[in-house]
């Protein structure tokens, strides 16, 4: 059996484990929000009409902040629309998705779904068709306590006491010829920038997170950035990226290695943001929310122009297999190797929309087979992340060569001496993983969680140990328990 090696010590520490990074994402899309985790009648709704069930499964998961309204929703979205009133709510045209939104759920109903699951909120402003004004009022609708004609609105509303949401998206995916709105980035960098310095005179608390391309095959990838960055650096935090990976798209192999490119994703934006540093001559560095990430069957999608209207169509409602969990899991790896850069991330989305939570109106919600390393590496990662060196065999692949079959990275919380390590076996060959933890004398080994192609489609546990094997296509994530 072939071999591979990691190598710990508890002294390389890449950085604290930042748990934005297990966030996801709610959009008005499909059926996310709409028989998603909002369905009044549904027998497990609550009185305000949240799935009660589907709030399970989303602390079960182990979700930490939830990014809302879109997506492509956002940039012909009127957030007004969604507040006051549901009697005399709008039904609007949605560009974006072709669907009809009744706005039954709005900013103050996701608000109260976000304290009953526990997460953090990160709203999105609508920088399509809207701008400055609209953005600062929002925030200002979310942020200010009272006493002005906004704040006072979300009061009559019912709402009190402020959201104080601390985490602001700037529109969403701005270079994308299919996003309402699209601009060049000279356009989007000053927009950023004007609407970035309204909303932060409004609360200069918020962070904020500035549109990246859509993804890294983009035409415009790593100059807009540069130029987004040079006209909006001073007001924003966070550079987003997003990037879907797509089973049907390349070679099988490219897609199982599709970690290696996030890899490869990430340090182009991270030096890219630095490079924008250097020449501005700022001591600031801007860190990387990866606000949309997953496994998507892209290929199979149909163009919203080639579908007709509907009130809440099935949208890109994706089967996964144990594959597709074990590059989810796999992505997650890759996020917490650069949690020194990439800070939040963002799974999308939630659920029925490539999620790994889906549910029948008014019938059962259940967990995909993407849920389980998404659920344990939340649960587990804890501390800080520890470089984690490997030597692996080798596989080819169409896209990028030859790269490593085995991946893995490890988390070592010093206070409670919990160990984590987490692995993936990309290859098509059973691989054995031997740890070297002479610099850990006194862990021992406690659980080993796995879940491969053609095994089974929930995690197995058994006890783990220090030299494991990793049967092709497999996501593992091993504990270690400190003798004190
Ligand atoms: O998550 C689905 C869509 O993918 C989002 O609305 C958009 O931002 C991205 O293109």
């Amino acid at each position: 059996m072939s071999v591979a090696q990691l190598t710990l010590d508890p002294a390389y520490v890449i950085a604290p484990v930042d748990r934005r990074l297990f966030g996801s994402f709610v959009e008005h899309m499909g059926r996310c929000v709409y028989t998603g985790i909002f369905e009044p009648g549904h027998p497990a709704a609550d009185a305000d009409g949240l799935r009660t069930d589907v709030l399970e499964l989303v602390r079960e998961l182990g979700v930490t902040t939830v990014r809302y309204p879109g997506g492509n929703f956002v940039s012909n979205y009127r957030w007004e629309d969604g507040v006051g009133p549901a009697a005399q709510r709008p039904r609007r045209l949605d560009l974006a998705w072709r669907s009809v939104e009744s706005n039954a759920f709005g900013l103050n109903e996701f608000m109260r779904w976000a304290t009953a699951a526990g997460v953090e909120p990160m709203m999105a402003v609508n920088l399509g068709t809207r701008g400055v004004d609209d953005a600062a009022a929002l925030v200002e609708y979310c942020n200010l306590a009272e006493g002005t004609a906004i704040s006072d609105r979300r009061r009559e509303h019912g709402v009190a006491k402020p959201h104080d949401v601390r985490l602001w998206c700037l529109g969403n995916e701005m270079d994308g010829p299919w996003q309402v709105g699209r601009m060049t980035a000279r356009e989007y960098g000053r927009l950023a920038s004007r609407a970035g310095s309204a909303m932060k005179k409004v609360d200069p608390g918020i962070e904020l997170v500035a549109c990246g391309s859509s993804n890294a095959d983009m035409p415009t990838f790593a100059a807009w950035e540069a130029t987004v960055l040079e006209e909006a650096y001073d007001q924003v935090d966070y550079l987003s990226l997003h990037q879907y990976y797509d089973p049907e798209k390349d070679d099988p192999a490219s897609f199982r290695a599709s970690a290696y490119g996030l890899d490869g994703f990430i340090s182009d934006v991270i030096a890219t943001a630095d490079h924008v540093r250097a020449k501005l001559r700022r001591t600031k560095r801007i860190n990387l929310a990866l606000d949309e990430w997953n496994v998507w069957y892209q290929s199979r999608f149909t163009e919203p122009e080639d579908r007709g209207i509907e009130d809440t169509p099935e949208l890109i409602e994706d089967e996964y297999d144990v594959t597709d969990a074990m590059v989810v899991g796999n992505l997650l790896i890759s996020m917490l190797r650069h949690a020194d850069r990439l800070t939040i991330g963002c799974q999308a989305q939630l659920v029925n929309v490539i999620a790994p939570i889906r549910t029948q109106k008014g019938g059962p919600a259940w967990r995909q087979t993407t849920f389980h390393p998404f659920a344990h590496t939340a649960r587990l990662a804890r501390g800080t992340v520890l470089r984690a060196a490997v030597t692996s065999p080798l596989m080819a692949t169409g896209r990028y060569g030859d790269v490593p079959a085995v991946d893995a990275i490890a988390t070592h919380d010093p206070e409670s001496g919990a160990l984590s390590v987490f692995a993936v076996n990309r290859g098509t060959e059973q691989i054995r993983l031997d740890l070297d933890l002479r610099a850990f004398p006194k862990h021992r080994p406690g659980d080993h969680l796995w879940m491969a192609e053609g095994a089974t489609t929930e995690p197995l546990t058994q006890s783990g140990g220090t030299s494991v094997a990793l049967p092709p296509l497999s996501w593992h994530a091993l504990t270690f328990e400190e003798q004190r």
